[in-house]
């Protein structure tokens, strides 16, 4: 068995690779003149984990080719960070369902998909293939455990995540609480403590993604008006459109930290062991 990435997702391949005592096969990607993305990949055996996060519209074009160019090899398809997947229904009338667009075009001819927190589980049936959804609770409760916090509490933005922060915080012994969300636009949300004393305490907010920020630095703010001592904000994906660090340094979080699954700088726990654990199962 072989190990290949996208250019996106070369650190978390290897950490992978590593994981399960395998090597990685090369890939080596780069353009057509007129910008089309072209790949060279190296000599796989008859088994091959192909990894690559779906960031964007050209990490998407480089998993269709690599996956294209592993055909003659059993694929397992591990698509660390699920882009689309929150567009999984057509909220209006004319939208098309994405998720169900990307996971049907990536899904095809593979023997098995592994995600890591995708936005929802419903989204797995349209691989078309046998897709297990792995989930990075105990990576992000020994992050916590690390920061050398007083009686934190862990919180979920938004009623949905409130499972999450609850299984974060079973690991480490911590109260896990939520907060009421309410979106006003695509980059505004109106954050409220409902049964939460968060006065001289440390708060840890977990969330599935980061992506414009607006939802962590609206809590943030919020946490730090309401007394809190110290805000950390934790998710899986750190999408960061744009401004979004900026914006949740200025809102008083002291620490941003996501997993690898989006390779940055504030990439500071790994997917890679919960990704290798579901191969091998
Ligand atoms: C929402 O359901 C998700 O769990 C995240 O809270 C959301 O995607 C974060 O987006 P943003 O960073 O743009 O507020």
């Amino acid at each position: 068995m072989k190990v290949v990435a996208t250019e996106r997702s070369q650190v978390l391949a290897a950490r992978i690779a590593g994981a399960l005592g395998v090597v990685m096969a090369e890939a080596r990607f780069s353009r057509f003149p007129d910008g089309e993305h072209s790949l060279q990949r190296g000599a796989l055996d008859g088994k091959t984990v192909v990894v690559g996060s779906v960031v964007d519209a050209d990490s998407l074009v480089q998993l269709l080719l690599l996956l294209d160019a592993c055909r003659e090899s059993e694929v397992s398809l591990v698509v660390p960070y699920m882009g689309y997947a929150r567009q999984d229904r057509a909220f209006r009338e004319g939208e098309p369902v994405s998720a169900r667009a990307v996971a049907g075009a990536l899904g095809r001819g593979v023997s098995r998909v592994v995600t890591v927190h995708v936005h929802k589980e419903t989204v797995l049936q349209h691989f078309g293939a046998p897709a297990r959804n792995v989930t990075l609770e105990a990576a992000i409760a020994e992050y916590i455990g690390g920061l050398g916090l007083t009686r934190p509490a862990i919180l979920g933005p938004d009623h949905g995540a409130l499972a999450f922060a609850r299984a974060v915080a079973s690991l480490g012994g911590w109260e896990a609480e939520h907060l009421e969300k309410t979106r006003i636009s695509g980059t505004e949300v109106r954050m409220e403590a409902k049964n939460l004393d968060a006065r001289g305490r440390d708060m840890v907010m977990v969330d599935d993604i980061i992506s414009t920020g607006g939802t962590l630095a609206a809590a943030a703010k919020m946490l730090r008006a309401s007394g809190a001592r110290r805000v950390h904000a934790i998710a899986v994906h750190g999408v960061y459109v744009g401004g979004a660090l900026d914006l949740l340094r200025t809102s008083g979080i002291r620490e941003i930290a996501c997993s690898d699954t989006i390779e940055s700088g504030s990439s500071r726990f790994s997917a890679a062991a919960a990704i290798a654990s579901a191969l091998t199962r």
